[in-house]
């Protein structure tokens, strides 16, 4: 009891000016072991932008739709998180090296972070984005259930916090838009949450495509069913709570909490969002990347 007291929301610790997890800091420098396979695939995204989804279908994909399979494991055994360390777990680094190739890896690192073989060897890497309000209200709620954060505050401090990139993994604003401008240089397939929610048959082919394992139309069905937010939320492979209670605290807030767009709507005050808006403009003026806040 005591030891859990002594590991639950310890401050972030600053890595190259990006606030991370204090646990996750502590390996950042051990991440230049990584040895990277020509074929492994590496799926990224800013927290809370459906990470876990994109991950289950991309691991349906390369079980070709095969769900018993896909029930091999939790989710973070079978798309090891780079950068994960926690008290008593085994670490991303530790997982990768117990999974056969080809290996789908999981970081939310920003490109100052992420180790540089990954992109000398050009691994394919397909990047998920979700509009910065939602993802500031999932991650206020995944603060709340995920001890390894600090304590949130108030949603109205939190949301500033999110606004000045005092948060884990530092700016939304700057990850959004600095994996979207190397898309230009390396294999990238940019997706939106937002786009998988409004058709993802389309956005799963679109997946196969880029990593060229190509499936009929009945696989590909079966996967939008099977990666659905409601077959997500009742699969204990998938929806986290497997994951030790002084972890995640699914008592607090779900890991698989809603699943939808526009929820932002019921936490925002008219007040915030102008105030959210107003900023927004100016973080993001000199970019042609562009977000549905709304469905
Ligand atoms: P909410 O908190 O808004 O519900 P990540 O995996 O990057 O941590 O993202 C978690 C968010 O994605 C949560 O958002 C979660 O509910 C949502 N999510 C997970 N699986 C989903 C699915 N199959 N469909 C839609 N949203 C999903």
């Amino acid at each position: 009891m005591e030891l859990i007291q002594d590991v639950s929301r310890p401050p972030l610790v600053s890595v190259k000016g990006i606030p991370l997890i204090k646990y996750f800091a502590e390996c950042i420098e051990r991440l230049k072991d990584l040895q990277v396979w020509p074929d492994d695939v590496l799926i990224s995204t800013y927290p809370k932008s459906g990470t876990t989804w994109v991950s289950e279908i991309l691991d349906m994909i390369y079980q070709g739709g095969d769900q018993e399979k896909c029930q091999r494991g939790p989710i973070y055994t079978r798309v090891p998180f780079l950068e994960f360390k926690a008290p008593g777990i085994l670490s991303g680094m530790e997982t990768l090296k117990q999974i056969p190739a080809p290996r789908l890896i999981k970081t939310h690192l920003p490109l100052l972070l992420l180790p540089q073989a990954l992109l000398d060897r050009k691994v394919k890497i397909i990047y998920m984005a979700r509009n910065a309000k939602d993802v500031a209200v999932s991650y206020f709620n995944f603060y709340k259930m995920a001890k390894v954060h600090p304590d949130p505050g108030a949603w109205e401090d939190f949301l500033e916090k999110f606004m000045t990139g005092q948060v884990c993994y530092g700016s939304w604003y700057q990850h959004v838009q600095e994996w979207w401008e190397l898309r230009k240089r390396q294999p990238v397939l940019y997706l939106f949450y937002e786009d998988m929610k409004k058709n993802p048959k389309r956005e799963i082919q679109k997946i196969t495509e880029f990593v060229g394992r190509p499936l009929p139309e009945d696989i590909i069905d079966r996967i939008v069913q099977q990666t659905s937010f409601k077959k997500m939320q009742e699969n204990p492979m998938t929806n986290y709570t497997t994951a030790p209670t002084e972890v995640m605290d699914h008592s607090i807030s779900p890991f698989m909490r809603k699943g939808i767009t526009g929820d932002w709507k019921n936490t925002f005050t008219v007040a915030q969002n102008e105030r959210f808006d107003a900023d927004y403009e100016k973080k993001m003026a000199d970019s042609d990347l562009h977000f549905h806040t709304d469905l």
